[in-house]
């Protein structure tokens, strides 16, 4: 029974937390413009080859992010464990993700609500500003895991790579929340429609929870 109420206490502070953000997101941002994903990624990469549109995107994007710091931080390293970390992230990652929010591929409540509001300049100013920021993981609440450093090395490091860092077309895992990695692993597992589509949903076809377990307790270790 108390733990029940610690739960629904608990739920509603996060569900009170999420709609003030959304209410004060609605309100700051203006709606987004019509372009091709493709387009768009090609627009950030001319960015960041630019020493001053660089820098310009980088002070807009810090401005822009304001609203997204109380939960994933000001650096980009998140205040809670069932909240990702964007610091060190891939941009195109970052971005292709609000692309994912918008048109309901991928379903959260405040994260769904929030990119549809963003324009395509913030979308890239932002991403661009969190994937520059350094992440600093913190102290897992579970221990390491040698059955699941065996399934990283036997499966996940052909696309994550040896350390997790992601690449340019797939994203960095090392070190994100423990939380965060076993309840998107296992939505992934159970084919869950709030990540719909996922290359990582064939992926996980041959690994049960217990092995989801394993490697997300590896995983949120790695540095
Ligand atoms: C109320 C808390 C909250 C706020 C505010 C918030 N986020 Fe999130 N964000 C989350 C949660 C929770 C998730 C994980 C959703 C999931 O499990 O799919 C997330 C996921 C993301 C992801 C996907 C990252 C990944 O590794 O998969 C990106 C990108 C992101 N948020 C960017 C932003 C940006 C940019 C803002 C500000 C405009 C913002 N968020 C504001 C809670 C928040
Ligand atoms: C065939 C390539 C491939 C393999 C192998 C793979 N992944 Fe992935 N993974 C991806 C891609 C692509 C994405 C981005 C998914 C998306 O956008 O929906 C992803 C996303 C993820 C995410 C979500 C990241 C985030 O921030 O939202 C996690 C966690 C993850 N993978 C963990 C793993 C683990 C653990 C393994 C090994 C059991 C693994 N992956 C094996 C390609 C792969």
């Amino acid at each position: 029974m108390e733990v029940h109420d610690e739960m629904s206490k608990k739920y509603t502070a996060r569900v009170r937390l999420a709609s003030f953000v959304v209410a004060a997101m609605v309100w700051v941002i203006s709606p987004a413009k019509a372009q091709t994903v493709e387009q768009l990624l090609q627009e950030m990469a001319a960015i960041e080859q630019d020493a001053s549109a660089r820098q310009q995107a980088l002070k807009d994007g810090e401005e822009r992010a304001q609203l997204c710091f109380r939960c994933h931080g000001q650096d980009g390293n998140s205040k809670r464990d069932y909240i990702p970390n964007l610091a060190s992230q891939n941009a195109a990652y970052l971005f292709t993700q609000f692309e994912k929010f918008a048109n309901g591929e991928r379903q959260d409540y405040v994260m769904s609500t929030l990119a549809k509001h963003l324009s395509a300049d913030d979308r890239i100013d932002i991403a661009l500003y969190f994937s520059e920021r350094e992440v600093e993981p913190r102290e897992p609440q579970v221990e390491a895991s040698a059955a699941g450093e065996r399934i990283y090395n036997s499966v996940c490091f052909a696309c994550h790579g040896k350390e997790g860092h992601g690449s340019a077309s797939y994203p960095r895992i090392a070190g994100q929340p423990y939380e965060f990695l076993e309840t998107t692993l296992l939505k992934f597992l159970h084919n869950d429609p709030s990540r719909a589509n996922s290359p990582m949903i064939a992926v996980m076809k041959n690994l049960d929870e217990q092995q989801v377990k394993d490697v997300a307790a590896y995983v949120a270790h790695m540095p």
